[in-house]
């Protein structure tokens, strides 16, 4: 079974080629530099990179998988959640390609699509298991079982990724704030600034990254021009991992649940990486997080969920419309 994957839904152009579960090609396009000099993801100019590039992006893919389109078993797409725009080119692609070909479109959840990055590292990974998904847009603790996925706790305000964006902009790197702050980090002391862990201790599994944020600015700003650049970059940086492994762990105690799982575009932090790892160890627990090239956005994981879906039975007709602020279990 040959399955296409495509993704468009923030600053990515993926297509992905999949044999069952063996990824043959997963070409991505970041459109990074073009948005850098606005400081962030401008919709509509993302929009017309998809367009442009899309097609460009799938005869690579077809290329170095040595695959003809005539060969394609199914065509996943992710159609939702993301910005319209963007996810509108992926999915009319996907919807031209079912006609085509007169093969199935599957619809991905792009958030699902992250959590399956996992199935490609480990193919044998089966639930139950707690995931702590991480990305640009989205924090939130999962449960996966074998029926269902449940949310057990999210952020209330700003996702976890866009934290490490603003904090970036605050101490003046580059965007996307995250790998910026991991690359300074490395030369500062993650101790020296006591940054609020909010929640931390909160009975429930949710988030808050704001007044953490908050916190950060107005340490700069009582600093003015001395500013310890790679200490406050650190300070921060454990300030969350903290947070999100404090909370993630606890939710696996509490279920009974002894895997964890990482998923998004902040699970490809170094620092998150290693201390998940080293927690999991002192506390038994499985650690599982997928290499870094399938944590940010990238069309293998939709090709995997849409292969996963396709097992099941699980496909769309061409009415499938694109859904910018798609919830989990919808
Ligand atoms: O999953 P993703 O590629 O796109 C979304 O679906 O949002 O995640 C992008 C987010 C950005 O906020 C970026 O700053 C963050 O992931 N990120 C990181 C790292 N690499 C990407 N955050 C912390 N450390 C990193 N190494
Ligand atoms: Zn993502």
């Amino acid at each position: 079974m040959i399955i296409l994957g495509i993704e468009t839904s923030c600053d990515e152009t993926s297509v992905a080629i999949l044999e069952n579960e063996k990824v043959l090609s997963n070409i991505v396009l970041s459109q990074i530099d073009i948005h850098k000099k606005f400081g962030g993801v401008v919709p509509e100019v993302a929009a017309r990179h998809h367009l442009l590039n899309l097609p460009i992006i799938y005869e690579k893919a077809l290329k170095e998988a040595k695959i003809n389109p005539n060969q394609i078993g199914a065509v996943a797409v992710t159609y939702g959640p993301g910005l319209i725009g963007a996810l509108l080119v992926g999915l009319s692609f996907a919807k031209g390609l079912s006609l085509r070909y007169d093969i199935p479109l599957i619809g991905v959840n792009h958030i699902i699509g992250h959590v399956y990055a996992n199935y490609i590292a480990y193919p044998h990974l089966k639930p139950p298991f707690i995931v702590l998904m991480v990305s640009g847009g989205h924090t939130e603790i999962l449960k996966v079982d074998e029926k269902k996925i449940e949310v057990l706790g999210k952020t209330v305000d700003d996702a976890a990724g866009e934290a490490f964006d603003k904090v970036a902009r605050i101490l003046g790197l580059g965007y996307p704030g995250g790998p910026e702050i991991e690359k300074v980090s490395k030369n500062g002391n993650p101790n020296r600034f006591n940054f609020p862990r909010p929640m931390l201790d909160s009975p429930d599994y949710n988030f808050s990254f704001s007044g953490l944020k908050t916190s950060v600015l107005y340490t700069v700003q009582k600093l003015k021009d001395n500013i310890p650049t790679a200490d406050i970059a650190a300070s921060f940086q454990e300030a969350v991992v903290d947070v999100l492994l404090k909370k993630t762990f606890k939710a696996a105690r509490n279920n009974g649940i002894n895997k964890i799982v990482l998923a998004g575009g902040v699970a490809a932090n170094s620092r998150l990486r290693q201390k998940a790892k080293s927690l999991g160890e002192k506390f038994n627990y499985e650690i599982l997080i997928p290499p870094l090239e399938f944590c940010t956005d990238n069309a293998a994981m939709i090709a995997m969920a849409g292969y996963h879906k396709y097992l099941k039975g699980e496909i769309n007709t061409l009415e499938l419309e694109a859904v910018p602020n798609l919830k989990i279990n919808s």
